[in-house]
């Protein structure tokens, strides 16, 4: 079954208004101009949901946030509501990065009742998991995925809704990956997962996306992985040349 590859990029807590509209003006001109059978998502933060909206105008660029609240409204100071990302343009949020898993505390009780309410609000959710380098190196990394799909993601997750991103911790930002093959046989244990928690038909259809110093040198290697669907690229997504470059890779 044929899922179509997602291009996503996390910008975390990179660019300010000047530098980010140039970077996602930059990305803009080059998806118009080029063919791709893919389909992309730019995360930039919080503050610059609306600028970097305008700059991807009659692109098919979708925007996400990089995190959202459960809640519709009210007591919340210095959170953000489903509602607001979709009022800003967002059609994506990611939901529980490892970043937010480790600054916030955050569980996977808390990323799942997030997830709920993204859905309900019509919002899609990349749901990241990963294990750390302590549970890759004690042959935990099929448990701890297992244990994060079965946790965070919720019982309401689609296809359409819901991709999900397995970014090693240990191979964020570090330029280090796992091999192809330890890639394939993860990727293809978190399916696994899916498909006796959702059935088999919604687990078949679901991206699972692979995230972790990603670049265009190494995309096309990952990414051509049958059960690999797209990439979550941080660092290299703040350049527009690598972020495009890894699309090209990636679809060769
Ligand atoms: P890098 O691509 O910088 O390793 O970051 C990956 C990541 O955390 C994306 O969410």
């Amino acid at each position: 079954m044929a899922r179509k590859k997602l291009i996503a990029g996390n910008w975390k807590m990179n660019c300010l208004l000047e530098d980010g509209t140039a970077l996602a003006k930059a990305v803009a001109t080059q998806v118009k101009g080029g063919k791709f059978d893919c389909d992309f998502l730019i995360c930039p933060p919080f503050t610059l949901l609306g600028f970097v909206k305008k700059c991807l105008r009659g692109t098919k660029i979708a925007l996400g946030a990089q995190d959202v609240h459960f809640a519709e409204k009210g007591a919340h100071t210095g959170d953000i509501s489903p509602l607001m990302l979709k009022d800003l343009g967002c059609s994506y949020t990611l939901i529980g990065h490892s970043e937010r898993r480790v600054d916030h505390f955050e569980t996977n009780e808390l990323i799942c009742k997030k997830a709920v309410a993204a859905h309900a609000a019509g919002l899609n959710t990349v749901i990241c998991i990963g294990e750390t380098g302590e549970e890759r190196d004690a042959g935990k990394t099929i448990k701890v995925c297992q244990e994060e799909i079965n946790g965070s993601v919720p019982d309401d997750a689609t296809a359409k809704n819901t991709v999900i991103a397995y970014e090693p911790i240990w191979a964020i930002g570090t330029g280090k990956t796992p091999t192809a093959a330890d890639v394939q046989e993860v990727h293809a244990a978190i399916r696994k997962a899916l498909a006796k928690k959702l059935g088999k038909a919604t687990a078949n259809k679901m991206r699972i996306l692979y995230g972790g110093s990603v670049k265009p040198s190494n995309a096309e290697e990952l990414l051509k992985l049958p059960d690999v669907d797209g990439a979550l690229i941080g660092g290299a997504s703040l350049k527009a040349d690598d972020f495009i470059g890894i699309a090209k890779n990636a679809l060769k």
